[in-house]
């Protein structure tokens, strides 16, 4: 993962522990409205996705244990990993795209609520996102994947007929000629792997995402509610098909890109037709970025007229992350596919703890408290969630009382320590493991690789009823506490 170039060291710093009195009275414990639901407390378990699914998609037991496991630490709320809203292969990740997912997610949902004693609410992440393919063989590429055009030959002269020939020739080629002879575009592909975008206009199943992107959204909500879960987060941010259609960089000329109105167009169109799908009562929220953080993408000002358009659409809660795009990833070896958590913007959705003068905690506050400001000036007291680096009482409370959000949000945290919201109310924070933002995890997650914490993934392994991982090398899910 990128790191910034000060390379600046930073240890967790969660403040003083509140006692048991403290942080029963305290507003990070106390209630809170979500649509129509309440959350027993504003705590708030993010989406991560741990690669625990099969390769078709369907809820597996190490699925179920993993998020058992988080559930027994009696969150606010937790929202179930990105969630595939297209019936296609996608690897182990989950999928809502057909019916036949519905019985193990409805398993998923009886699990969390049997475990938090029926104390946290479960949303699911749903997600699209749009082909990429892995970084080619240069051979390959030029073989097969290169469509010759009447711009190569031109290029080339009359040196070169058949298309063959220009094949073989361009394989020979250096790095420096190639950028003489190949379109941007056909250079990342050669570079990067081909990677489909919204502005992709001239294929036709590109140009109807409008169209079908609705009723693939509403669909999975219709099954997500059947499964018995508490609501849906839409998610519109980060590298993904909605984000993209938000996106400054996005330039379709159909009405949905350009202006700020023509790129929240889609979104709103989902929204609508989610809520007209599930009707009232159901919990309808979206994740989306403060900041795309990539050169030409939405600022924070784009952000919060979004927020604004979301609240006034009547989305029950609005969810805020940073980052985590393509367009500035690592080059990925050949065979391997891009990940968009790998460049400058990755590092700001997930700031590890080699950093710069701002340090790795709380990148994201104050951008999300100028969201939430704009949408409470528009008379809007739609619930926002604030995440990122949160790992101590002090800080969380004090974002819950200065206006920066509404629930607190921790993904990384709450994985080196599922118990620890439950350890803070009952006042043993001492007891808690502390996250030390290492991004280990995020390394496996960059490999499609079963995601464990390295706090405690070596922890008690000859331990009877241990579940292990990766060929029996690490446990699945953190120790157990007992209160
Ligand atoms: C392993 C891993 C997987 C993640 N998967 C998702 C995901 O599926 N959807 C999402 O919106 N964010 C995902 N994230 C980002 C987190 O939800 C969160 O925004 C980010 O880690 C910053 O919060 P934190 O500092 O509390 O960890 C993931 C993070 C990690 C570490
Ligand atoms: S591996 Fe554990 S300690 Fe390291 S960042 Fe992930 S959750 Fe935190």
């Amino acid at each position: 993962m990128w790191k910034p170039p000060e390379r600046i060291k930073y240890d967790p710093s969660p403040g003083k522990w509140p006692t048991a009195k403290v942080a029963q009275g305290s507003n990070l414990f106390a209630s809170i409205q979500v649509g129509s639901i309440e959350l027993r407390q504003r705590t708030w378990i993010p989406a991560m996705v741990p690669w625990r699914a099969t390769e078709d998609g369907f809820v597996t037991d190490e699925v179920l244990e993993w998020y058992e496991r988080f559930a027994r630490g009696k969150p606010g709320a937790i929202v179930v990993e990105a969630t595939g809203i297209r019936d296609i292969p996608s690897g182990p990740l989950l999928r809502i795209g057909h019916d036949r997912f519905i019985p193990g997610l409805k398993e998923l949902v009886s699990t969390v609520k049997s475990a938090s004693e029926g104390e946290t609410k479960i949303f699911v992440q749903c997600i699209d996102f749009l082909m990429m393919k892995r970084r080619p063989d240069p051979t390959k590429f030029f073989q097969r994947f290169l469509h010759i055009t009447e711009e190569h030959r031109k290029k080339l002269g009359e040196e070169f007929s058949s298309d063959e020939e220009i094949r073989n020739h361009l394989q020979t080629l250096d790095p420096e000629a190639l950028d003489k002879l190949l379109t941007e575009r056909e250079l990342e592909d050669l570079n990067f792997g081909a990677r489909e975008r919204v502005n992709d206009v001239d294929s036709q199943h590109i140009r109807d995402l409008p169209v079908v992107l609705p009723n693939l959204f509403a669909d999975a909500a219709c099954r997500a509610k059947e499964a018995g879960m508490d609501g849906v987060e839409l998610h519109y941010a980060h590298a993904y098909t909605m984000a993209s259609f938000l996106s400054a960089l996005n330039t379709r000329s159909d009405g949905y890109g350009g202006s700020l109105e023509g790129r929240v167009r889609l979104p709103l169109e989902v929204i609508s037709n989610v809520r007209e799908k599930v009707g009232e009562g159901f919990v309808l929220g979206c994740r989306f970025l403060s900041e795309e953080c990539i050169t030409g993408g939405s600022s924070l000002k784009d952000a919060v007229y979004f927020g604004v358009e979301f609240a006034k659409a009547g989305l029950d809660f609005i969810s805020i992350s940073r980052g985590g795009k393509f367009d500035d990833a690592k080059q990925p070896k050949i065979g391997e596919a891009a990940y968009p958590y790998t460049g400058p913007s990755g590092y700001e959705c997930m700031p590890s703890n080699i950093s710069d003068k701002f340090g790795p905690f709380g990148r994201n506050i104050e951008p999300t408290k100028r969201i939430r400001s704009a949408i409470r000036a528009a008379g809007y007291e739609t619930p926002i969630v604030v995440t990122g680096g949160i790992h101590g009482f002090e800080l969380a409370e004090k974002l819950l009382n200065d206006g920066s959000g509404d629930i607190i949000g921790a993904a990384r945290q709450s994985m080196a320590d599922p118990d620890w919201f439950r350890k803070m109310l009952l006042g043993r924070g001492g007891e808690i493991r502390l996250c030390t933002y290492s991004n280990y995890c995020e390394g496996l997650d960059q490999k499609h690789k079963v995601v464990t914490c390295k706090l405690w993934d070596k922890e008690g392994l000859g331990e009877p009823n241990v579940k292990m991982v990766n060929e029996g090398k690490r446990r699945a899910t953190a120790p157990d506490w007992t209160e």
